[in-house]
Formats: structure tokens, C-alpha cells, sequence
């Protein structure tokens, strides 16, 4: 019997064991089944999303990092903490400026637009 819980365990000398899976993805990993994604749209663009991921997540997912610049420098921010504690992922979510991108859940059609500044300049006039 070998140290690794037998055949079962089996693996090749100096394989890494912590590698030892075949999973590629984190649904993989815990063997969830999500349901059928569905589409929203940042700047006008069509991105797709699952249902339980956040704005920030489904921007992540579509390989889109900054959604906001600051108001005095106009540097673009996205998700820094992920937690609701940091602002830097504001953004204009269906015309509603400074909605928090990592606590908020992303839904089917919502528009989600790149906010500058205090994301009521559209808001004024
Ligand atoms: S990433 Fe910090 S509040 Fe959203």
C-alpha cells in the first residue's frame, strides 16, 4: 500500500498532489451547475453573466478591470477590495450613479456605464 491512500490516490513519483485534478474551472472544483447565463451591457457592449455573480465579477469575467475614473485625476479604478469597504468600483448601474460593482448582483439587461467623476455630470442640467 502506498502512502498516498492507495490506488485510488495513485499518482505518478513527484507528481505534485495538490495537482492531482482535473478541474478547471472554480464551478469544476465544487461541482456546481449554474444556471443558463444571461446578458447585460457595459458602455453599450453586450457581456454575459450567471445568475449570483456580481457586476464586478461579470466585468471581471468579460476581461473588462476599470469602470470608473476619479473625479480629480480622471485614473481608472474597478474593484479594489471586493467588499463593500473601498468605493473604487462605483459605477452607473441602469442610470444610477455610485452603485458599489462588487456587492451589487447583476441581473438580465441591466446597463452598466463607465462613471466619471461623481457620475452626475449626465444627472445636471
Ligand atoms: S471593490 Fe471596494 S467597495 Fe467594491
Amino acid at each position: 500500500m502506498s502512502h498516498d491512500g492507495g490506488e485510488r490516490g495513485a499518482r505518478a513519483p513527484g507528481e505534485d498532489p495538490v495537482r492531482h485534478t482535473r478541474a478547471c474551472t472554480p464551478a469544476e472544483l465544487v461541482g456546481a451547475a449554474p444556471e443558463p447565463e444571461f446578458q447585460l451591457t457595459f458602455d453599450g457592449r453586450p457581456i454575459r453573466a450567471l445568475p449570483g455573480q456580481t457586476i464586478a465579477a461579470a466585468l471581471w469575467s468579460a476581461g473588462i478591470l476599470t469602470w470608473r475614473t476619479t473625479r480629480v485625476h480622471g485614473r481608472p479604478r474597478g474593484a479594489f477590495c471586493g467588499i463593500g469597504a473601498c468605493y473604487d468600483c462605483l459605477a452607473t448601474v441602469n442610470g444610477r450613479p455610485n452603485q458599489r460593482a462588487c456587492l451589487l448582483p447583476a441581473g438580465p439587461g441591466d446597463a452598466i456605464t463607465t462613471q466619471e467623476g461623481d457620475g452626475h455630470a449626465a444627472l445636471d442640467g
